[in-house]
């Protein structure tokens, strides 16, 4: 049997694997299982991989001096993705799967190229589908590139994540895919390469203004709409390549992420084509809510104990701040001492709290905070208005009424936690700065909402010791 019949074999149980691994991470009992087929499926298409090469290098030297580039980019690769998998913090995984992405567009534009270049010798329509294939291999390849780098500098706070309003911004954005297809057909008839470097500028530019006209409350989708680029930009590649087990893969990232943005996008209330289109219909917000909002009220660690002592029903809605201060400990005792002295205790979970998807269950998890007080915010939201106190953690754009009550607000629309419904609001926070989208809360000037300044651990603790 031939390395190659081999190698096909393995590349359908990758196949098999890797499907089976995004069955496993749709469901929180399954997920673990999910990631082990997906390392498995992985670890079977690069040993496959090797095994090609190693028969490449027996047949040929080029073959050997092939092989030997390629254990040495494998060991380098690997050795950086340990290390950086081992160091990056929880709320710093967005902005690593955003650059990671970055490295997939950057993969397709030179396989893309590297296709015009060291052209394969074809004849009629074949050829021209491989030109069809190099341009928009790199035309895909060269908006994820750049689109995930903003969305890397966005997510690492390098950037403002406030959107970028171009004028005439949706005219740009349509007028350069207008002139990729144009450009595609006239590369298809005449094959030159200065059309090539146009397409990848174009790319590069689209990628650039795409995501850096979205703004911060909609980085979550725009991070699934790029996972869905990147596989896109891998299955082009795989055609490139002949490479089946890319183009499966690629295809299978690029439907599951296209199908998580879109619901996402209803779960956020935002229009999918609107995100897509980097903002397509979003006119510039009328007001950027840096407007005065009048005074905040203050409390302290002490008084917030004895509010918590006299309530009956507690409702907790953490954001990325519990994450930064690492509070999800002591607000897991919080919440389990106020159960002992009988106060009902329930969290309240925002679809994107936080940096990622699922990012507030897994620190509550891990603080071992149990599953069936922790409600999503559907479920608690109709039971804000009856409650005593929130305490409101680390979070700011989840819980922002402006986003439900001022249609000028850039966020609104977006569903949030009615937090300012409750009788008591106590809000966890270091400073009056707004939160990720960049816009500021009216919640912290309401007459029953208090700012308990401070890092939220340090603050959370102090109340532990009063109680
Ligand atoms: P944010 O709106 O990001 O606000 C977090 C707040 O935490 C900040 O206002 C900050 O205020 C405070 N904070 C930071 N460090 C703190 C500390 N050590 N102690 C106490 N407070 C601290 O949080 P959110 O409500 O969770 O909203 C998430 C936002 O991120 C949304 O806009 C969402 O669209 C976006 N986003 C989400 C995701 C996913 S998938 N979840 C991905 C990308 C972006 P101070 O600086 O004043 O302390």
């Amino acid at each position: 049997m031939s390395a190659t019949t081999i190698a096909g074999a393995a590349y359908l149980i990758a196949a098999l694997l890797f499907i089976l691994s995004l069955a496993g991470l749709s469901k929180h009992e399954t997920a673990r299982r999910g990631v082990t087929f997906g390392i498995a499926g992985m670890a079977i298409a690069l040993i496959a991989t090797g095994v090609i090469a190693v028969q490449n290098a027996w047949d040929s030297p080029a073959g050997m001096l092939g092989l030997g580039i390629l254990v040495v980019v494998m060991i380098v690769g690997a050795v950086i993705g340990l290390w950086r998998a081992r160091v990056v913090e929880m709320t710093g995984m967005p902005e690593l799967i955003a650059l990671l992405h970055s490295f997939v567009g950057a993969a397709a534009v030179l396989v893309g190229w590297n296709g015009a270049l060291d052209a394969p010798h074809l004849e009629g329509a074949l050829k021209d589908i491989h030109h069809a294939e190099v341009f928009i291999g790199v035309f895909i390849g060269g908006v994820t590139l750049t689109g995930s780098i903003v969305a890397f500098l966005k997510l690492s706070a390098r950037m403002s994540s406030k959107p970028l309003v171009l004028p005439g911004k949706n005219f740009l954005n349509l007028g350069a895919l207008v002139a990729f297809v144009a450009l595609t057909v006239w590369y298809v008839i005449t094959p030159e390469m200065w059309l090539l470097v146009t397409v990848t500028v174009l790319a590069l530019l689209l990628g650039w203004h795409l995501v850096a006209s979205i703004g911060g409350g909609d980085m979550p989708v725009v991070v699934s709409m790029l996972n869905s680029y990147s596989g896109w930009a891998a299955a082009a590649a795989g055609f490139l390549l002949s490479n089946d087990l890319l183009i499966v893969t690629g295809a299978l990232v690029g439907s599951s992420g296209a199908y998580l943005s879109y619901i996402m996008c209803k779960a956020m209330n935002r229009s999918f084509i609107s995100v897509i289109a980097g903002g397509f219909g979003i006119e510039a917000p009328a007001k950027g809510g840096d407007e005065d909002q009048g005074e905040h009220r203050e409390i302290d660690a002490e008084a917030t104990a004895e509010l918590l002592a006299g309530a009956s029903s507690v409702v907790i809605t953490p954001g990325y701040g519990m994450a930064v201060a690492q509070a999800q400990y002591p607000v897991a005792e919080l919440a389990s001492r106020l159960r002992e002295r009988g106060v009902e205790v329930r969290f309240g979970i925002h679809p994107v709290a936080g940096r990622l998807p699922g990012h507030m269950n897994v620190l509550l998890a891990e603080a071992k905070v149990p599953y069936d007080i922790v409600l999503e915010m559907d479920e608690i939201n109709d039971e804000l208005a009856e409650t005593d106190v929130v305490l409101v953690i680390g979070a700011n754009d989840t819980v922002n009424p402006a986003a439900a009550e001022d249609p000028s607000s850039p966020i609104a629309g977006m569903p949030v936690l009615r937090a300012w419904e409750a009788r008591n609001v106590v809000v966890f926070k270091r400073s009056m700065a707004s939160g990720y989208a960049g816009v500021q809360n009216p919640l912290f000037f309401r007459e029953n909402a208090q700012m308990l300044f401070g890092d939220a651990k340090e603050r959370v603790e102090d109340i532990l010791r009063t109680l």
